[in-house]
Order: structure tokens, then C-alpha cells, then sequence
């Protein structure tokens, strides 16, 4: 098990806390949509819409599954969509959730895909953010907690898919 916890399940509520608040007045009553890349996002996306509503944004929830592809190690790289979402988000206000973002090139080939769409607002919204990865020009909109280079595991984070089910973030330490 992994023992170092990083954030602890009360810090992890009250971040998603913060960030709901932000994202609540900046949407306010446009029409929402939260595009949750799997499987990662799926604990932190279940508690943040939960929050959203709290603070009165009611969003639409889809989900999307992507892989991606590195290109060694240039700043190239492809993203595949294994599952799109079945939602049209046109005119909508999306909101890219993610579990990390690391390169970022997953986040910025989902934009780009999204982009083409036409949706009113594009942002992205990510969990933990490691800058100091990062490969891909792009910024998310909304981070909980940055972090430097280590491996995290828990609260929807998985090694081998494992630990997705601890309530807080740890450091793999193995
Ligand atoms: P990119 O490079 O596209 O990668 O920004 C994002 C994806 O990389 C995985 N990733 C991690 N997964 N602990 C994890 O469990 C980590 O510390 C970590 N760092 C990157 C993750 O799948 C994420 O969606």
C-alpha cells in the first residue's frame, strides 16, 4: 500500500470546494457541459459536479476515453479517441475534466478535437497538474494542486489499475 499521502481525503474536499465556487461564478447559468476523460477523472468529476450544484450550476456530465501516443522525444504526439462523447456541446460551455495533467498533450489534442465543434466556452479542469513535465503548450483552466514529479496514486489515480479506490492522493513509493 501506499503510504505517503499527499493529500489527505479533507484537503481533497476542500480544494474541490474552491475550485466548484470558482468555476460556479465564472459559468454562472450558461448552459454546462462536463466531458470527464476516463477512467481517471471519474472520482474527482463525481465529487466536483456534486459541489457545482451546491453553487447552483446544474452541468450536463458525458465522458470520453482516449489514448495517446508520445512521439519519443519531441513535442509531437496524437491522441486516439477510443469513445467520444454522445453529446452535442455546441453552444455549451464545456469543461474538460481531467485526473493529472503531465506533457499535456492529452488535454491539448482533447481541445483540439472539442474545438472543432463549436462550443461557446472550452476550458479544461484538471485534479493535480505536474508543470514541470510539461511538453505541450497548455494550461488548465482550473487545477486543485500542483504538484512536482511523482508518481501519485489514489482518488481515481492508478498504478496497473490499481489504488483508484483510496479516498486520498499518495506518492508511489514501490
Ligand atoms: P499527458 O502526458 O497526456 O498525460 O498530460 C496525462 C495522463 O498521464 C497519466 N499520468 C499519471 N497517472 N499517476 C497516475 O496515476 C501519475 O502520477 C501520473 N502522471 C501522469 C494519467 O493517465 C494522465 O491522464
Amino acid at each position: 500500500m501506499p503510504h505517503n499521502a499527499l493529500y489527505s481525503k479533507e484537503e481533497i474536499e476542500k480544494q474541490v470546494d474552491v475550485l466548484a465556487r470558482r468555476i460556479a461564478k465564472d459559468v454562472g447559468q450558461s448552459p454546462t457541459i462536463l466531458v470527464g476523460l476516463l477512467n481517471g477523472s471519474v472520482v474527482f468529476l463525481s465529487d466536483l459536479m456534486r459541489r457545482l450544484y451546491l453553487y447552483g450550476v446544474a452541468p450536463e456530465v458525458d465522458f470520453m476515453v482516449v489514448s495517446s501516443y508520445k512521439d519519443g522525444h519531441s513535442s509531437n504526439g496524437t491522441i486516439d479517441i477510443i469513445q467520444d462523447i454522445r453529446s452535442s456541446i455546441e453552444g455549451k460551455t464545456v469543461i474538460v475534466i481531467d485526473d493529472i495533467a503531465d506533457t499535456g498533450l492529452t488535454l491539448l489534442e482533447v481541445k483540439k478535437a472539442l474545438a472543432k465543434r463549436n462550443p461557446a466556452k472550452l476550458l479544461t479542469c484538471v485534479l493535480l497538474d505536474k508543470p514541470s513535465r510539461r511538453k505541450f503548450d497548455v494550461k488548465p483552466d482550473y487545477t486543485a494542486f500542483t504538484i512536482d514529479n511523482v508518481f501519485v496514486v489514489g482518488y481515481g489515480l492508478d498504478s496497473a489499475s490499481r489504488f483508484r479506490y483510496l479516498p486520498y492522493i499518495a506518492v508511489l513509493s514501490e
